[in-house]
């Protein structure tokens, strides 16, 4: 049986990997948050032990369950791009340093730690599909402070590599592709900044009745479906036969690779199959804005994305399976009729 350490358990994967490892093992989680509104369907089991806490504050609690479990998850990270333009600082302070502490325990006492890298490390690397060993990261200049997230992350990934080549840190690096899916952000009103661009569009289309592409949405993403890279974190976990240790494996869906604008219409013909919502679909306006008065003057964006998923096949045996169409159906199934989040704009 393995014990788990999540830090950041509330969020969109920590609460959709521990409702998994809940359902389907017999692994003990014990799980750090703020907050635990995502973690209903665990909550009061036998086997998940929550603390309501701060990673910064409570480093006490952290060292304890860092030396009493098998394997860490430190997921806790600001990652929306509207916050590394706004409060770059902050950024580096809780995705970099904050985390590095964490990584230096499990130096200290000889924990495996699995740690969330990003596709963001890539940056605007040219190549048409990005391999963990082999692509260019290509990040802008310093005043283009959208990078400080990347930089970060990549720094990190760095020392965690340099600890397992001269410490023997047992780790896995996995890098989220554009993840998608139920309990993503919230989607009321006041949550709207700290949202990324699906739970950004489906607030919008509820609430304004008009989305905004930046740059016009020629940009695009390979949109992975949580289920997908959940069921790929498991095997990480596993690790039979150390399949994943002191590897980095790239964790998106190469087959849902789509420009921002089709996926905004994919996105809007999905929503008018729910009879409800229909009418205010059907009324959204796509206007187009510049990426720089949107966010400003330091955004910059990646063009494209598409991971090779080459090194999960070989050594996770693991592939994704869930197309586009059927992961916007589960997400709106899950907004719309499982919240019912209800529209405030009236359609016209
Ligand atoms: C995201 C975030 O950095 C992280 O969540 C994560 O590490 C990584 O990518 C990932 O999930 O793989 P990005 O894809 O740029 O970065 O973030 P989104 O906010 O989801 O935006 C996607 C695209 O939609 C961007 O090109 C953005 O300019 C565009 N967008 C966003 C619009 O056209 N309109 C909007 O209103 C919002």
């Amino acid at each position: 049986m393995k014990k788990i350490l999540i830090l950041g358990v509330n969020g969109f994967i920590g609460s959709t990997l521990t409702d998994k490892i809940m359902a389907t093992t017999d692994w003990e989680v014990y799980g750090m948050d703020m907050d635990s509104d995502k973690l209903e369907k665990s909550k009061g089991h036998e086997r998940f032990h929550f603390v309501e806490g701060d990673i910064t504050i409570n480093k006490e609690w952290i060292e304890y369950h860092i030396k009493k479990c098998d394997v860490i998850l430190p997921l806790v990270a600001i990652a929306t791009p509207s916050v590394y333009v706004s409060d770059p600082l902050r950024v580096f302070e809780l995705d970099f340093e904050a985390n590095l502490e964490i990584v230096r325990q499990c130096v200290k006492y000889k924990k495996r730690v699995l740690f969330p890298s990003t596709s963001e490390v890539y940056g605007m690397s040219q190549d048409e599909t990005f391999n963990e060993e082999t692509s260019q990261l290509v990040l802008g200049p310093i005043n283009k402070q959208r990078w400080i997230y990347s930089c970060s992350k990549q720094m990190l990934d760095r020392v965690i590599y340099a600890y397992g080549d001269k410490e023997g840190l047992d780790y896995t690096l996995f890098r989220p592709f554009n993840w998608i899916g139920p309990r993503l952000d919230r989607v009321d009103s006041q949550k709207e900044g700290s949202s990324r661009a699906l739970t950004l569009f489906i607030s919008n289309i509820l609430h304004h009745g008009e989305i905004k592409l930046v740059n016009g949405g020629d940009q695009r993403r390979s949109f992975t479906y949580i289920d997908d890279g959940i069921e790929a974190l498991m095997k990480i976990i596993e690790n039979k036969e150390g399949c994943a240790t002191r590897r980095i494996f790239n964790i998106g869906n190469p087959k849902n690779d789509y420009s921002i604008k089709e996926f905004v219409n994919m996105l809007l013909t999905k929503f008018k199959e729910y009879p409800d919502y229909k009418a205010i679909a059907e009324a959204t306006k796509i206007t187009v804005v510049d990426g720089q008065q949107h966010y400003g003057k330091s955004y910059e964006d990646a063009g494209f994305r598409v991971p090779s998923v080459e090194n999960a096949k070989k050594y996770l045996g693991w592939e994704p399976t869930t197309s586009m169409d059927e992961a916007l159906k589960k997400t709106l199934d899950y907004y719309l009729i499982e919240q019912k989040e209800p529209a405030t704009v009236q359609a016209a």
